[in-house]
């Protein structure tokens, strides 16, 4: 029998960084320079855009290129709020500026009676309390702000059915016409870190199992063996059956939307992250190949889905974003020789699609354009647009980039 065990003896083969390390991405002068060039816009244009819409609740731009005050229906409680705090705790703690400190609390304080509510709130509820409540409380030490955090937390982890052992998605979805208690979708192993944050602080593992519940369940029904997910799941919420997978906010069913490509990429490494449990890694690792492949035959420029009819072209920059902040999240947990593939495509997303998309007309709100909501958009109003979670993904890949990253999820 052959003797592999020489395999195991060079530690750049499973060396693993923690977590709050500097996770020496080793990159060449010339992306170091690329970087500098991006930091110095991006500090001017967040200057400029904080001073002009301040506590504002950003969603996408309008045509007349400027943002507007929940432009969504769902007011405070849409699901993409908490990104322009979160935006702003990323730049308060890699310039140390007042200003965004001062404008991220003052939006927390206009977001905080949305706990007072109960039917607007759904699974997404971490993508609003983990970039807003939790960044200030990491941040700070905010009290008030943890407290947020753990009544967000609650909430979503009252939303686990422990017969089908996943979290519930949404309340209700009027345009599926469906009851919807059964159903999970990709997007909550994103939202699933504010149970890991709440067990670690409340030394409570209830919030910890449910998260590896959850996970695991999406493991199994969403992940398919090549890497590509499913988007929503079916099950029977009365026994826990799978029943269904139709398609959701990609082509169709059997398709692969390549935001809930990325959400899986991202949520899974960060599962791995706060569990150590290989299985995850071993799935994030799947589901990122599978990007990575997708990616690399198409400029590096993420489709809005990478299973669909090749015309027409629809991008959405948003999925390279959250792909590239995954990556690079991913890449801290594997080997050195391992790590490059992971950090050098995620520059390949970032460096394509701030090529394409970006605009740093300080000026003009909002940064990376190119932003697809869903694919069948009958109104177009959705298509090709900036969209605030492009902006927030794009930001944090360049502070992990430069060590100057608020680690919030
Ligand atoms: N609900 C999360 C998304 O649209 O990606």
């Amino acid at each position: 029998m052959d003797d592999f065990s020489v395999l195991g003896t060079d530690p750049s083969l499973s060396a693993q960084k923690g977590a709050g390390e500097s996770q020496g991405y080793d990159l060449t002068a010339e992306e170091k320079a690329w970087l500098a060039d991006v930091y110095g816009k991006l500090t001017v244009k967040m200057r400029a855009e904080t001073q002009r819409i301040g506590t504002m609740i950003p969603y996408s731009t309008g045509e007349d290129g400027k943002y507007h005050d929940l432009s969504k229906p769902g007011g405070l409680y849409f699901w993409t709020n908490g990104f322009w705090p979160g935006m702003l705790w990323q730049m308060y703690n890699a310039t140390g500026e007042e200003l965004y400190r001062q404008t991220a609390e003052g939006v927390e304080d206009r977001m905080k009676e949305i706990l007072t509510g109960f039917e607007g709130l759904d699974h997404d509820i971490g993508f609003l309390f983990l970039p807003m409540s939790v960044a200030n409380y990491r941040k700070t030490g905010n009290e008030a702000a943890k407290t947020r955090g753990l009544h967000a937390a609650n909430l979503l982890a009252g939303r686990f059915n422990p017969v089908g052992k996943y979290i519930r998605a949404w309340n209700n979805a009027p345009w599926t016409g469906n009851e919807v208690s059964g159903w999970m979708i990709i997007d909550c192993i994103m939202n699933i870190p504010l149970l890991y944050w709440a067990a670690k602080e409340c030394n409570d593992p209830r919030f910890q199992h449910i998260a590896i519940a959850h996970a695991k369940t999406a493991q199994k029904y969403i992940v398919r063996p090549d890497g590509s997910c499913n988007h929503i799941l079916i099950f029977n919420s009365e026994t826990g059956e799978f029943l269904n997978n139709p398609g959701g906010q990609g082509y169709g069913s059997g398709s692969s939307w390549s935001r809930g490509q990325s959400w899986a990429v991202y949520g899974f490494s960060l599962s791995y992250r706060h569990t150590g449990d290989e299985s995850f890694l071993a799935t994030a690792k799947q589901c990122a190949h599978y990007c990575i492949s997708n990616l690399a035959v198409n400029g590096w420029l993420p489709l809005v889905d990478y299973r669909a009819p090749g015309e027409p072209v629809k991008y959405d920059s948003t999925a390279g974003m959250i792909t590239a902040a995954g990556l690079l999240e991913l890449s801290n947990h594997v080997g050195a020789y391992e790590k490059p593939l992971y950090v050098r495509a995620a520059l390949n997303i970032l460096r394509a699609c701030e090529a394409k998309f970006c605009d740093w007309d300080p000026d003009h709100d909002s940064i990376v354009g190119g932003g697809t909501f869903f694919y069948h958009d009958p109104t177009g109003k959705d298509t090709h647009v900036p969209i605030i979670y492009g902006d927030y993904y794009f930001i944090e890949a360049i502070m992990k980039l430069m060590d100057k990253e608020l680690f919030i999820w």
